[in-house]
């Protein structure tokens, strides 16, 4: 990375950040500048927003700083670099092994959230790093969340996160090994469950992802069938299954699904009130439906 030269230690510390920033665009980064800004405030130690206050980089912290952005430009994952990944108000421990827990989910999560009431039991179906059972054990403390997760490797992430979020005070989650689509997976809960959120694999096989999905995101975590259907049909059944009458549930999807799963809600005959809700940039994210009295799974 060429190195700015005259001014303060702060404007030096700034430079070298805008320098960063272009490197990163330059390979084709569409968040360099975020990037940049987040590895930069790693390295310093201080919170993002403070980057404008710091006094400059250390020849060690540049050297680090250099290090990492260069990883960064060869596609890994801005969140396994730093070694945590933010959602809603949790910074989540992420690296290899599982998938980076993304901002469009927080909706999804967000959604639970607000209608999830003390004392209800909640199902939160291929949990990953525990974004969504963690966020929910948070926002809504009294709670009972549980959390399914199949991959080995994903399950030390979440039981890791699990371990501190109760350290720090949030009411435990139950985590359970095994998978989300088998109905002897927490069969014992059938017909009780009061919220069942699922963000699952969804990408069609064979399509293009981002670079730093190819590599870095588990594919069992992102890939589902020719169609990207093949893990959503099945949790379909298990949370009309496992919700009691009048329990909801939110599953999030490819943008190109956006008429197909409320269609296949409604095919169970489960399901009623569904609907289906856009992310930020206006792309088809997440269904929602409520669980009707009378119907067989
Ligand atoms: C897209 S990731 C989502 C993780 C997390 N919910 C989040 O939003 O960050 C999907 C997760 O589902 C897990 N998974 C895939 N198929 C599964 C199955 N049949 N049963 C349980 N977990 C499954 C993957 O290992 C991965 O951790």
């Amino acid at each position: 990375m060429e190195q700015p030269t005259g001014g303060t230690d702060r404007t030096r510390a700034l430079q070298v950040i805008s320098r960063a920033t272009n490197d990163l665009s330059r390979v084709g980064m569409p968040s360099a500048r975020v990037d940049a800004e987040i590895l930069a405030a790693h390295v310093l130690g201080v919170p993002r927003g403070r980057l404008a206050l710091i006094d400059g980089f250390t020849d060690n912290q540049l050297a680090e700083f250099e290090a990492l952005v260069v990883r960064r430009a060869g596609g890994e994952p801005v969140q396994h670099l730093v070694g945590s990944a933010g959602f809603r108000h949790l910074e989540l421990a992420v690296g290899p092994g599982v998938f980076v827990p993304r901002p469009e989910t927080e909706l999804l999560a967000g959604w639970g959230v607000t209608l999830i009431t003390v004392g209800e039991t909640v199902v939160d179906l291929c949990s990953g790093s525990g974004a969504i059972a963690l966020a929910v054990a948070n926002e809504v403390p009294g709670a009972r969340v549980y959390a399914v997760e199949r991959s080995p490797a994903a399950l030390t992430w979440l039981r890791r996160n699990a371990g501190a979020r109760a350290a720090a005070g949030d009411a435990p989650i139950h985590v359970v090994e095994g998978d989300a689509t088998d109905p002897a997976v927490l069969a014992d809960l059938d017909g009780t469950v009061g919220a069942v959120l699922c963000n699952p694999p969804y990408v069609p096989a064979g399509a293009p992802v981002p670079a730093d999905v190819a590599g870095h995101d588990p594919e069992d975590a992102v890939f589902a069938g020719g169609d990207g259907l093949a893990v959503i049909r099945p949790v379909i059944a298990r949370a009309a299954a496992l919700l009691r009458p009048g329990g909801v549930f939110g599953v999030e999807h490819d943008d190109s699904h956006g008429a197909a799963v409320p269609a296949l809600l409604d095919a169970s005959g489960c399901f009623t009130d569904i609907e289906d809700h856009r992310d930020l940039a206006g792309r088809p994210r997440y269904a929602t439906a409520t669980r009707v009295a009378d119907c067989t799974p």
